[in-house]
């Protein structure tokens, strides 16, 4: 039988973790998992990123401060007072869309606020790895090759992509300064990742829940365009082995891909429908209309190099993937706990794990 490695709570336990960008929805449910498993979490992000819905506010019922990765004084201070010994930098503007409305305010969070991140780890001493979200799209396009692996070259037909190729490529500048140091460096790129509590517009999975809640139309763009569809819970818990894997190996610098296998690449449009069937919506309300920002095709990423070096598998099935999702949204509207509902959510993605 196959061995799916999960994140450890004999690793993670009374570590000191700094997490950017801890209002995301990713950040949300990582400083969730982190938390359950005996970390302290110190969180600094820009603001919440949804509105009125957003997962952090659900899950913690907590005002924040309003602190940016720009201003890099403040960073550094922040990093050195939370005493961290792993970093996670999640902070950035995070919308295809909204990249190519305001590509200078993109550029600047998601290129300078790397590099921000990266400076700040060089001055402070605990800081032992750091690891940089970036995504599948920072790959340079090409429709020729079935499946871009961690050695494909980076690139960027737009903006967001742009700017994270970026981030990619002024991680690695680090790495001489990182090794002197004795500091790690790891870079992670996954897919579009769904799960319960996303409320971004522009998103496919909120949008049909808004849709459903709201009972309004949809609109649908690039119905037919596949995506490797990440549920959120397999996405962190690559990049939380990838962190503990860098504690134990050599090298500076290491590079993962997260990406579910092919059966989980299904279109946009086909999983509107699969949720809109599961809340019972079978024939509802999709249109298309047209394109105004450039998106590539079809990105399918290869995580051989994960599986193979750190055991990483999708533990979610397309199924599951559906289920947990429709699970959480329809806790939500009925009003029950769901910080308790998720912390459930997560010992069942460990039980499914060991089976
Ligand atoms: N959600 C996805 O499908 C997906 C796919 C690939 C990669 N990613 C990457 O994963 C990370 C998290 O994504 P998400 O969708 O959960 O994010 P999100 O859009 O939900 O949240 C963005 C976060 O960045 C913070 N932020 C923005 N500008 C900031 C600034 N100047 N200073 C400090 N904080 C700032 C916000 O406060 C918020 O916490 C991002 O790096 C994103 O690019 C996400």
């Amino acid at each position: 039988m196959v061995k799916i490695k999960t994140a450890q709570k004999r690793f993670w336990n009374k570590k000191k973790v700094f997490l950017t960008g801890h209002t995301s929805f990713k950040g949300s449910w990582l400083k969730l998992w982190l938390e359950f498993l005996g970390a302290q979490v110190t969180g600094y992000s820009l603001n919440f990123p949804s509105q009125p819905e957003c997962l952090y506010k659900i899950l913690y019922k907590e005002k924040i401060l309003k602190q940016s990765v720009l201003n890099n004084k403040n960073l550094e201070k922040q990093l050195l007072n939370s005493q961290a010994d792993i970093v996670f930098h999640m902070a950035a503007q995070s919308i295809l869309s909204k990249a190519s409305e305001d590509p200078i305010k993109n550029y600047l969070t998601n290129i300078i606020g790397t590099a921000s991140i990266l400076e700040a780890c060089t001055k402070v001493k605990t800081v032992k790895t750091l690891i940089i979200v970036t995504t599948d799209k920072c790959y340079k396009e090409n429709e020729k090759i079935k499946f871009y692996t961690e050695r494909s070259p980076l690139g960027g037909s737009e903006p967001y992509s742009a700017s994270k190729a970026c981030a990619e490529i002024i991680s690695n500048s680090y790495l001489l300064k990182f090794k002197k140091l004795k500091k790690k460096i790891v870079t992670v790129r996954a897919g579009n990742v769904i799960g319960g509590g996303d409320w971004k517009k522009n998103r496919i999975v909120p949008d049909v829940i808004r849709s459903i809640i709201n009972k309004k139309k949809i609109k649908i763009r690039n119905p037919k365009y596949t995506r490797p569809w990440l549920h959120v819970l397999d996405c962190l818990n690559g990049y939380l082995i990838a962190a503990e894997y860098s504690f134990s190996k050599k090298d500076t610098f290491n590079t993962w891909n997260f990406a579910p296998p092919l059966i989980n690449q299904i279109t946009v449009i086909n999983l509107a429908k699969l949720i809109f069937s599961k809340f019972g919506k079978k024939n509802s309300i999709i249109f298309k209309n047209g394109q105004k920002f450039y998106e590539s095709k079809k990105l399918n990423l290869s995580s051989k190099k994960a599986t193979k070096m750190l055991n990483w598998r999708t533990v979610l099935s397309k199924k599951n993937i559906i289920n947990f999702t429709y699970d959480w949204y329809l806790g939500y509207i009925k009003k029950m706990d769901m910080k308790n509902f998720s912390i459930i959510q997560l010992k069942n993605f460990y039980k499914l794990a060991k089976k």
